[in-house]
């Protein structure tokens, strides 16, 4: 896939507690990558955290551990826009606007809502049930048309488009129509315990490794992770667990497919686990290097998520006006 130029980027994730190598690979990374000749918006969405049951008293320092792994992980505020959702009141008042356009039965499509309706022992809430529809005024505050984000995000983005187009032929162009942006090979990076589901925070401890996780403990969940009875090490031909184990030690070693394959022919698990475990401590540990010294100076952080919020607003409002005078709002 060739890297996209001069095109503007949004993305985000919920500060819900520990990032996780599936949100590395699937998003941040990528968004390392692209922040560099486009025009790109990361923001915290705190505003989605909330939708699920939540600890408020612990939420600020979930969003400066969020922010604080963004730049940590690479993004630069000199480069990138980087801010917090709520920073900017614009998002939650489009959605109002862009919900009013939106058919129930649309929202009823989403498959999201459904599986974190079904895990939740709470009722959940209209905000759960809406949240796809936060997300587009995310994306479309700032005309982006790229939005890099894992596999489990698609739904949403379609969505967005769908929003977007019914806006503009209704109301009149406004809006420019996104597209997700899903980096091959690691769009789903799955459990460590269960390569049947995909790698989430929601699960135990063991399912996934944290960006976050001392190197004894990333020793310690690789080498206990599920593989096939026999060692097969291919991409095509392995199971789902070790095609998964192979693709993380892809990512992070950036050798090729059949490299990988080759060196790996006549080793068996202990060796491979013992090589896959070497090569994400070595990729971690300056970012964890970084993430401690940053996530101390909480003052130099909330100045650059403010300076974040203030330029994200200016461009925000612009298509705010822009909306509301389409809909006729005085
Ligand atoms: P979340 O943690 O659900 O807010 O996800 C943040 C970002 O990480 C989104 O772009 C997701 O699509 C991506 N992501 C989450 N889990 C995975 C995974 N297991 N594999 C790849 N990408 C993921
Ligand atoms: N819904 C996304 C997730 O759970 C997070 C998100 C919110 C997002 N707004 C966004 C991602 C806008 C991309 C663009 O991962």
């Amino acid at each position: 896939m060739e890297k996209p130029t001069d095109q503007k980027i949004l993305s985000g994730v919920q500060p819900s507690g520990v990032l996780h190598l599936g949100n590395y690979l699937g998003a941040i990374k990528q968004w390392v990558d692209l922040q560099e000749g486009n025009t790109a918006y990361y923001c915290i969405v705190d505003e989605h955290a909330i939708t699920v049951p939540y600890d408020p008293k612990t939420l600020p320092d979930r969003v400066l551990d969020t922010a604080a792994m963004y730049l940590a992980a690479g993004l630069d505020p000199n480069q990138s826009v980087i801010f917090v959702q709520s920073h900017v009141p614009a998002h939650t008042e489009l959605a109002w606007l862009l919900s009013t356009t939106t058919p129930f039965g649309e929202m009823n499509r989403m498959t999201q809502f459904k599986e974190k309706k079904a895990k939740q022992k709470e009722q959940s809430t209209l905000g759960l049930f809406s949240y796809p529809v936060l997300m587009a005024a995310d994306i479309l505050l700032y005309q982006a048309n790229i939005v890099p984000v894992g596999e489990d995000q698609t739904q949403h983005v379609e969505l967005t488009r769908d929003i977007a187009k019914r806006f503009n032929s209704t109301f009149g162009e406004v809006f420019t129509i996104p597209k997700a942006y899903i980096p091959e090979g690691v769009a789903r990076i799955m459990s460590l315990t269960d390569p049947k589901k995909k790698m989430s925070k929601s699960d135990s401890d063991k399912s996934y490794i944290a960006l976050t996780d001392e190197p004894d403990v990333i020793r310690k969940k690789i080498a206990s992770a599920v593989t096939d009875t026999k060692p097969i090490f291919s991409f095509e031909k392995s199971g789902s667990a070790v095609k998964n184990l192979l693709t993380i030690y892809r990512a992070f070693s950036d050798s090729s497919t059949e490299d990988i394959e080759a060196n790996f022919a006549n080793k068996g698990y202990k060796e491979f686990k013992e090589e896959l475990a070497d090569v994400i401590i070595s990729a971690l540990t300056p970012i964890q290097e970084r993430y401690k010294e940053i996530r101390v100076d909480e003052a130099e952080m909330r100045v650059a998520l403010g300076r974040g919020a203030h330029q994200a607003q200016s461009v925000a409002n612009q298509t705010l006006h822009r909306v509301k005078e389409k809909m006729g709002l005085m």
